[in-house]
């Protein structure tokens, strides 16, 4: 008799269960390493907005800034287990999955403006690059802008010489090493987080960002001078674990794809201003002078970073740096 009640129970109980589960929402939890106020930080927050709405409530997205859930490299392994469903990582940062390529948009001064990289990371290369991340579980679904990259120390940093012997924190990239080792600089990888108290404590002396990662940060309050290079570019790749977003049902998916379409136009369209207000806020700040070249210390600069192609060639291959460099003169013309 006891039996047949406890059987009756718990039918009665899956009943009730049953509905409840099926609405339980999928969960992407969405790790990155800057502040919400960035580029980044506000199109994960609109991807979340989007994706909620589109899939009416069935997909709940959380998402984890400043490295709260994950620092650099564990975020790609956590990934890759599957304990995190969505990441969007620098370019810089894949070379720990042994894919070296995407550090092709680390290569100085290779990138004259975002029109010219919207041209590439949307062509023919950008979606070959997303390609190369299949084999590793992870599929690529959008890349998002940041921005160009200046120079901070506590020395002004002008002409080439300037930089001998210079401690940089560097991302995870053979050629932001080869950029560095070819200035005489001492390049050292190390997690985003941890670089505002390394510059602090004096672990380094200086480090290459975009202004809203400087200001958003607080490096501007431990660095005492920015030069204003652009030598190079900080952009992102969404990614998402490969059978994670396989094993979505199919209309979800969609509603997911265009949300992050939206989320990277979104993106794309502010990035520009957010690097400009945290120029402008830095510049108010008063704590660190702001440092720009002349266009020969700007030459002399350029001069001084070409042997880092040749360096990554044998990184990156060369027929992706022609490629690369192919479809960037297209859209100059
Ligand atoms: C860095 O590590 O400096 C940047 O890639 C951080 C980021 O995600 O913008």
């Amino acid at each position: 008799m006891r039996k047949v009640i406890w059987a009756a129970a718990s039918i009665v109980a899956l009943a009730f269960a049953g509905p409840a589960l099926a609405q339980s929402p999928i969960i992407i939890k969405f790790s990155h390493v800057v502040a919400t106020d960035t580029p980044k930080g506000k199109a994960a927050e609109k991807f979340k907005e989007l994706a909620e709405k589109y899939t009416g409530g069935k997909v709940k997205i959380e998402v984890y800034p400043n490295s709260s859930l994950y620092k650099d490299k564990e975020e790609l392994e956590a990934l890759q287990l599957g304990s995190v469903q969505m990441l969007a990582p620098s370019n810089s940062k894949f070379g720990p999955l042994g894919i070296r390529e995407f550090e092709v948009f680390d290569l100085p001064y290779i990138l004259p403006d975002l029109k010219t990289l919207r041209k590439v990371t949307e062509g023919p290369l950008g979606a070959k690059l997303l390609k190369l991340l299949e084999p590793k579980g992870i599929t690529g679904l959008a890349y998002w802008d940041n921005g160009f990259k200046e120079m901070s120390a506590n020395k002004k940093l002008v002409t080439p010489s300037d930089y001998q012997g210079v401690k940089f924190r560097i991302q995870s990239s053979r050629v932001l090493q080869a950029q560095f080792k070819a200035l005489g600089s001492l390049p050292q990888v190390m997690a985003f987080s941890e670089v505002y108290q390394a510059l602090q404590t004096g672990v380094v002396d200086g480090q290459e960002n975009t202004w809203s990662n400087i200001y958003t940060q607080k490096m501007h309050e431990v660095q005492k001078y920015i030069t204003e290079t652009n030598h190079g570019y900080i952009g992102y790749v969404v990614i998402v674990n490969k059978k994670f977003w396989d094993d979505l049902p199919a209309d979800i998916r969609d509603q997911l794809t265009k949300a992050m379409k939206e989320a990277t136009d979104f993106n794309n369209a502010q990035s520009q201003k957010e690097n400009d207000d945290a120029l402008a806020e830095i510049k108010k700040s008063g704590k660190s002078e702001i440092i720009k070249l002349t266009p020969e210390q700007d030459e002399a600069m350029r001069k001084a970073m070409e042997p880092v192609y040749k360096d990554a060639a044998s990184r990156v291959g060369q027929s992706l740096i022609d490629e690369f460099q192919k479809e960037a003169k297209s859209a100059t013309n």
